[in-house]
């Protein structure tokens, strides 16, 4: 997705610093739905051979980005047997966040907003979660009033959870979540944050940054190293596409709209070219290998 003049020579350090790097279909190319397109070739990467089209299509950006934010030497560095609190832990980067928890040997402790987004975690492998409507956390007592006694409530519940502080918050909802967030993670903990879903005018009490020598961490997207790393781990079966519903490209409204109103989980697959779902597998024997409880339990999920 990544577009980097390569004569920018901070491009040669990390790409995402350099002054005109654009994220394809974002920044660039009016979105990323066409049933043709033209990009660079270093906007692309192998095909993980075990996955149909959709189930490849639907990792690039949020799995990159994920990965960028708790693995990649950018970003939280997160090590093994590190608490790490997830928002939207079924939602498109949390999905993945989660998956790279688990990976390398730490404890998620996923927040979503319904019983059914708790089950999919569970299934996922992730025992700590936190269904935010059911607990019925209310952050900001009014427009412009954050309420304390909140956060201290849902730091005890991570607590009696998982029994320890988080080392890492990855943060993203923005205004609604970012003072809690703050609050709840470890003395020198670290949040890392690439988005604002709920507000991009966020507030803390800076006291609990300061004093418990928190760091506070941007990212965006991934720079093509950590991007195909982040896909070469889609290749070897060992992060699952989070692929869980698929439309025409004639219904990419629907698509939208369900992402819009909050209802889905993990990525909404559109088809552009190919015909129908379940093609482009091209090494079924690999697929069977890694077996498709492991690939397609978002899709199973969402009927
Ligand atoms: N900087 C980058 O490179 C980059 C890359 C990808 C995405 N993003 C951004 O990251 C954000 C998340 O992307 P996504 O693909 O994961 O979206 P998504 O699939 O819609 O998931 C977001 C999740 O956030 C949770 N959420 C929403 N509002 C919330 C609130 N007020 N309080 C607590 N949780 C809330 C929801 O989970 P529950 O309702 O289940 O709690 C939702 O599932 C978006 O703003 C997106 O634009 C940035």
């Amino acid at each position: 997705c990544n577009s980097v003049d390569d004569q920018d020579p901070s491009a040669h350090d990390d790409s995402m610093l350099a002054a005109n790097q654009r994220i394809w279909g974002f920044e660039t190319n009016f979105g990323g739905l066409a049933d043709l397109t033209l990009v660079k070739a270093n906007q692309l990467m192998p095909k993980p051979t075990h996955l149909t089209w959709e189930e490849a299509a639907v990792n690039a950006l949020c799995n990159s980005t994920s990965y960028r934010m708790l693995v990649g030497a950018h970003g939280a560095r997160m090590k093994q047997g590190d608490v790490v609190l997830v928002w939207g832990a079924s939602g498109g980067i949390g999905g993945y966040a989660v998956q790279y928890v688990l990976n390398g040997g730490g404890t998620p402790v996923g927040v979503v907003s319904s019983a059914e987004k708790a089950r999919l975690l569970h299934d996922l492998g992730v025992e700590a979660v936190i269904d935010r409507k059911a607990e019925d956390y209310r952050f900001w007592s009014d427009a412009t009033t954050q309420d304390e006694s909140e956060w201290r409530r849902f730091g005890k519940q991570i607590r009696s959870l998982v029994g320890e502080d988080p080392d890492i918050v990855f943060e993203h909802p923005g205004r609604q979540t970012m003072g809690a967030s703050i609050f709840a993670a470890k003395r020198g903990g670290t949040v890392v944050t690439c988005a604002a879903t709920s507000g991009y005018m966020v507030e803390f009490d800076n006291r609990h940054f300061w004093m418990k020598l928190k760091r506070l961490l941007a990212s965006h997207f991934a720079n093509y190293a950590e991007a195909y790393a982040a896909n070469r781990l889609v290749a070897q079966g060992r992060i699952q596409p989070l692929l869980s519903a698929v439309h025409p490209l004639t219904d990419v409204g629907v698509a939208a709209r369900a992402v819009h109103r909050n209802e889905h989980e993990g990525k909404i697959g559109v088809l552009c070219l190919a015909p129908e779902e379940g093609l482009g597998v091209d090494d079924p024997a690999k697929r069977e290998r890694i077996g498709e409880d492991t690939i397609t339990l978002f899709r199973r999920h969402g009927g």
